[in-house]
């Protein structure tokens, strides 16, 4: 049984206190994003890739397996420090068994993309939660560069089996929803196709996947597309070198004790070497509009990510309009604004909401219940017709148990 499984099957709340102030520094573990993705480069790169602060939860640690199984050497050298000897792009090899992602939608995709490549049959499943979750929206642009499912379960669903393409076509392909996971597995496939492999995006989506094939040595170009959208082009058939992966904090991580900083008066908190890409920091954008006090400092890049200091210090926040555009660069961060919305005064309203719906659980519902347990906002959820779902939250400070916080993402 795994830990999502066990958590379902035994949804016995915790209990927490109210504490005093936060006080200190800290470092969140690594980003996921990043984490998953180096792995994946480094095992489809000729020679090294040396990763340091790699995240080491069980969603990486899946991937890791994964590219063991299709012939990358993967090993653990030190804390958070690992090493990746690659087979080259489309030199991946026959698993011998199913690759088995856990609760990991990302790893689970990205991998499809990777394996769809290489003339190989790989079975993939997961947990209950990935099991149930959409994968077509995936294999319609992997079948189209000439990978094909065999069996899989109801509406190409998890465990299935997918059969790589031996000469891979390169596409052009506008994802339906704003998705970096489905432009991700596009791109990774498009590595071992000859000639432009296009994705357009009308919103943009986390570019790590991008940046980081341009810091592994290949040739991809991104543009702006109408008001918020990305055209990305990779030039097929590379050569992928190892590279040194510097994992910045993550910021999805970081959001838990910011928020938490800033509703708990008194509070002044620091955290190191977080993640400031601009398409994934839309909640610190909403924060600040509320009138959190976040200050950002040494700021550097490394593996062509951006990352500051942020120094955190509790705030009175009011009710805010959250744009629909904005998304993408927050979707893991609703539930935690959900709880600032909930100490803030006025009304805060999110808009853009749909895709909360299809993550390793319902996030509308789950947030929905948490709001209903821990405090006394009400929530309205509206899902009208062809609108996406809008919440309201409207609230005033509240009673709060920190202990019922879902902490996956
Ligand atoms: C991720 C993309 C997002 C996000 C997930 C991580 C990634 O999913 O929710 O936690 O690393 O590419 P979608 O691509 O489905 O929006």
């Amino acid at each position: 049984m795994t830990h999502s499984d066990h958590l379902a099957d035994h949804p016995t709340p915790l209990e927490a206190r109210s504490s005093g102030p936060l006080i200190g520094k800290v470092r969140v573990p690594g980003d996921k994003s990043i984490s998953h993705r180096a792995l994946i480069l480094g095992a489809l790169a000729v020679g090294e890739t040396r990763v340091s602060g790699l995240l080491e939860g069980e969603d990486v640690l899946n991937t890791a397996k994964a590219m063991r199984a299709l012939g990358a050497q993967v090993e653990r050298t030190g804390e958070f420090a690992w090493s990746v000897r690659g087979v080259g792009v489309a030199g991946f090899a026959q698993p011998q068994a199913p690759l088995d992602f856990g609760n990991s939608g990302t790893g689970c995709r990205l991998v499809m993309g990777a394996v769809a490549g290489c003339p190989i049959t790989a079975v993939f499943d997961g947990d209950a939660s990935l099991r149930g979750r959409p994968m077509r929206r995936v294999l319609d642009p992997l079948e189209l560069m000439g990978a094909r499912v065999g069996a899989s379960g109801e509406g190409g669903r998890l465990p299935l089996t997918l059969n790589g393409a031996r000469d891979p076509l390169p596409i052009l392909y506008r994802t339906p929803v704003a998705s970096a996971q489905i432009k991700s597995a596009v791109l990774l496939a498009g590595l071992a196709a000859p000639g432009t492999t296009t994705v357009i995006e009308s919103e943009a989506s986390r570019d790590h996947t991008e940046l980081m094939l341009k810091h592994f040595g290949a040739e991809i170009v991104s543009t702006r597309e109408g008001t918020d959208g990305r055209k990305i082009a990779l030039t097929g058939q590379p050569e992928l070198h190892g590279a040194d992966v510097v994992v910045p904090a993550d910021p999805s991580s970081a959001a838990f004790p910011i928020v938490a900083a800033l509703i708990v008066e008194g509070s002044d908190i620091v955290l190191s070497d977080v993640m400031t890409n601009p398409l994934r920091t839309g909640l610190f954008t909403t924060l600040r509009e509320m009138g959190a006090s976040i200050e950002e400092s040494q700021q550097r890049g490394e593996t062509g990510e951006p990352m500051a200091q942020l120094r955190v210090r509790a705030s009175k926040l009011r009710g805010v309009k959250v744009p629909p555009e904005r998304a993408p660069s927050m979707i893991d961060e609703y539930l935690v604004l959900a709880v600032a919305a909930s100490f803030a005064e006025g009304t805060t309203i999110m808009r853009g909401l749909k895709e909360l719906r299809v993550k390793e659980s319902d996030r509308l519902e789950a947030t929905a219940a948490m709001l209903r347990v821990n405090s006394k906002a009400r929530l309205m959820c509206r899902a009208t017709g062809l609108l996406p779902p809008t919440w309201i939250i409207a609230s005033r400070c509240r009673r709060w148990c920190w202990g019922l916080l879902p902490t996956s993402r």
